[in-house]
């Protein structure tokens, strides 16, 4: 398989995000997902995944915990497009437990407790929503943070055992936003106020300008900790 990603690696070299999509989306037709946070990288994807009028599974984690400014933007693009992204949640089940075992804001007391968290509410759904697919596109970019220097545009997840196509990786934020503000596409309220990462609202805050992008994420945490497992290096 690591041949196979070599080889894409070097085909796509020079190619434009949509050649990208255009590619991966025939050749993986009804077996290729797409995981949406609602951020501004996540709105490009949307927008040029749905232009290329092709069967892809887009869908998001609905952790229970997100901003009430995602569940907007969930539902201006739904109306914008004319779609219904399908939502994965946390199993009630593994949500109760939790809440027993470390309670409401046990994420706060220990990289540990964090990690049960993101994986009660992201890891597992991520995992039921991506059964069967063999592509995951994500609105990853390298110059994101200190975790995300080496990412490449395919990789093969060792964890999930799938393709994961990261069509952004190359773009800086200026890009996303020229193409967010030429194409008049809808997107989170609170990037206009200081927050260019978003995650769930009781771990994302502002930052300060001249601030990393992520550090409003887990800003507790070191940032190398600053993953909460749906993005661990495996290739
Ligand atoms: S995270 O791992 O720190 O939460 P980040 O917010 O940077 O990730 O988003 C990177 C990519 O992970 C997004 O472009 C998206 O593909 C995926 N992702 C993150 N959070 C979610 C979510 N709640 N639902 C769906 N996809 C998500
Ligand atoms: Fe839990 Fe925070 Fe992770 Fe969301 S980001 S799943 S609230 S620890």
């Amino acid at each position: 398989m690591q041949a196979e990603i070599t080889a894409y690696n070097r085909k796509f070299n020079n190619a434009s995000a949509e050649e990208v999509l255009e590619y991966f989306i025939a050749n993986y037709s009804g077996r290729i997902g797409f995981s949406s946070s609602f951020g501004a990288e996540d709105q490009v994807l949307t927008d040029l995944i749905l232009k290329q009028n092709a069967q892809v599974n887009i869908f998001t984690l609905d952790t229970g915990r997100l901003p009430y400014e995602t569940y907007e933007v969930m539902d201006k693009t739904n109306k914008k497009y004319g779609i219904t992204i399908d939502v994965y949640t946390p199993e009630r089940s593994d949500l109760e437990a939790l809440y027993k075992s470390q309670g409401v804001n046990g994420f706060y007391e220990s990289i540990e407790k964090r990690k049960a968290c993101c994986h009660v509410r992201k890891i597992a759904p991520l995992q039921r929503a991506l059964q069967g697919l063999d592509v995951w596109i994500t609105g990853l970019r390298q110059s994101q943070s200190v975790t995300r220097g080496n990412l490449e545009l395919v990789e093969f997840d060792q964890q999930l055992q799938l393709i994961k196509l990261n069509p952004l990786v190359l773009w800086s934020e200026e890009e996303v936003w020229n193409y967010i503000q030429q194409h008049h596409l809808p997107y989170n309220a609170l990037h206009d106020k200081g927050y260019p990462s978003i995650g769930c609202a009781p771990c994302t805050r502002a930052i300060a300008v001249g601030e990393d992008v992520r550090a409003g994420r887990w800003w507790w945490e070191e940032p190398e900790h600053k993953e909460c497992g749906l993005h661990i290096k495996s290739a």
